[in-house]
């Protein structure tokens, strides 16, 4: 990955959401400055207006680009020459659609935080609408940008793993293992079904470990059977998830939301088996990708090694052995975006290699395997299928 245009970014970029004490915002902050691609110029950054002008000044903005909420900033932006190019949203999730509604109908492309809404139609309606007025849109699945899970998509397309078979996807942490929703506003706005959606972990973490499994294998959930837990008490939404995935080409799968999951830290793991060989990758040892062919013994691919594909060898920053990680896999997604539109702008080809951002119709997929989760477990665990229009 290149620093093609140093101090001189070239694209404008406003953030709504992501104010100074959110869990999020400061990741899309170094994501888009990491490679010079972008310049931070507006902002609604809180809910609490006051905070909210503070902490756009501590960042560098102008006072009259900092707004008190997002409708003033999409309206005087929009008559402005030197308007924002792209919004990244990164608020509570009830909030996605009619904030991301408003930028893409002013002809804003947008970044967009998962869950991208609560509910389908919604979901289906921002890419309808998304369609129509042109404008670039991702889903903010961040680990999609690490090199080792790019190489691990390359090594499926190429066939290296066979027909894949078995798909075994993990979002298990033990973070609230209490009820942290008592004393913290980002927990509490997650915990309660008007602004979370239907599902605590499923959408919080388990959408995460999904778009892992359906990105690296190309297959796409048909059928879930899902069993969800609150084991905390008085907790409404569910902490912990068990769901048996039957995919559209064959595979198996199995999916674990937990926040409950005490002793793991962050928790994200994925396993592939293919007719010919496996691999897995586990987040909290992202540079290393570990690859069993059949008949031989395991493999632990590394940033330089000689199997990697252009997909991932393009994303080293530094020499290998340098913990390149977490803050480089959400600035990868960044500049993906980023090389498409100005691409666009200039109305030139995309590099192929930038192809692979994580994309509305996929941030659909994941409410509508949200959707189909929360009525199956609702039903016992019965096998419910996903609407899948896109
Ligand atoms: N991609 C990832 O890895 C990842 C990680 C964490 C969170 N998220 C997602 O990001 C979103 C935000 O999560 P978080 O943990 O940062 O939440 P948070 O509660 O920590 O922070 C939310 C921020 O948004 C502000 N806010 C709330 N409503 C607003 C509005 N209408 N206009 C402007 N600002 C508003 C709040 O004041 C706060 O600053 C969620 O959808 C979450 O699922 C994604």
């Amino acid at each position: 990955m290149k620093n093609r245009f140093h101090n001189n970014p070239p694209l404008r970029y406003g953030m709504v959401g992501g104010g100074e004490s959110s869990q999020i915002g400061d990741s899309h902050r170094v994501a888009l400055n990491r490679d010079s691609y972008y310049r931070l110029v507006a902002g609604a950054f809180d809910l609490n207006q006051e905070r909210g002008q503070k902490f756009g000044i501590s960042l560098g903005l102008e006072p009259d680009r900092i707004y008190s909420d997002y409708k003033e900033m999409a309206t005087k932006e929009n008559f402005r020459d030197d308007k924002i190019q792209v919004v990244g949203i990164m608020t509570p999730n009830n909030t996605h659609y009619p904030i991301a509604k408003t930028f893409i109908e002013a002809g804003i492309n947008v970044i967009l935080e998962k869950p991208i809404t609560t509910n389908s139609a919604d979901a289906y309606d921002l890419i309808k609408l998304s369609r129509k007025k042109e404008v670039l849109c991702a889903s903010m699945y961040g680990y999609s940008g690490y090199p080792m899970v790019r190489q691990a998509k390359a090594m499926v397309n190429a066939g290296e793993i066979g027909k894949i078979r078995v798909i075994q996807t993990e979002f298990a942490h033990g973070n609230c293992a209490l009820a942290v929703e008592n004393h913290s506003e980002g927990a509490a706005w997650r915990n309660d079904p008007k602004t979370s959606g239907d599902s605590f972990v499923l959408a919080d973490v388990g959408t995460h470990a999904l778009h892992l499994a359906t990105f690296i294998t190309g297959q796409k959930v048909m059928e879930v059977s899902a069993d969800r837990q609150s084991f905390v008490e008085g907790r409404v939404l569910e902490d912990n998830a068990h769901v048996l995935l039957r995919f559209d080409k064959g595979a198996s799968g199995f999916l674990w939301a937990s926040g409950v999951a005490v002793g793991h830290r962050h928790g994200l793991a994925i396993r592939v088996f293919g007719s010919k060989g496996g691999i897995s990758w586990v987040q909290e040892r992202p540079n290393q990708l570990t690859f069993s062919k059949l008949g031989h013994t395991p493999l632990t691919l590394e940033l330089d090694s000689p199997e990697l594909h252009p997909q991932a060898k393009r994303l080293l920053r530094v020499g290998a052995g340098h913990p390149e990680g977490y803050f480089e896999a959400f600035s990868n997604i960044y500049s993906d975006f980023a090389e498409i539109l100005l691409a666009k702008l200039n109305r030139e080809t995309p590099d192929q290699l930038c192809l692979d951002l994580p994309t509305l119709e996929d941030g659909a997929r994941g409410v509508e395997f949200l959707n189909a989760c929360v009525k199956s477990s609702d039903n016992n665990g019965r096998w419910i299928k996903t609407e899948s229009i896109f």
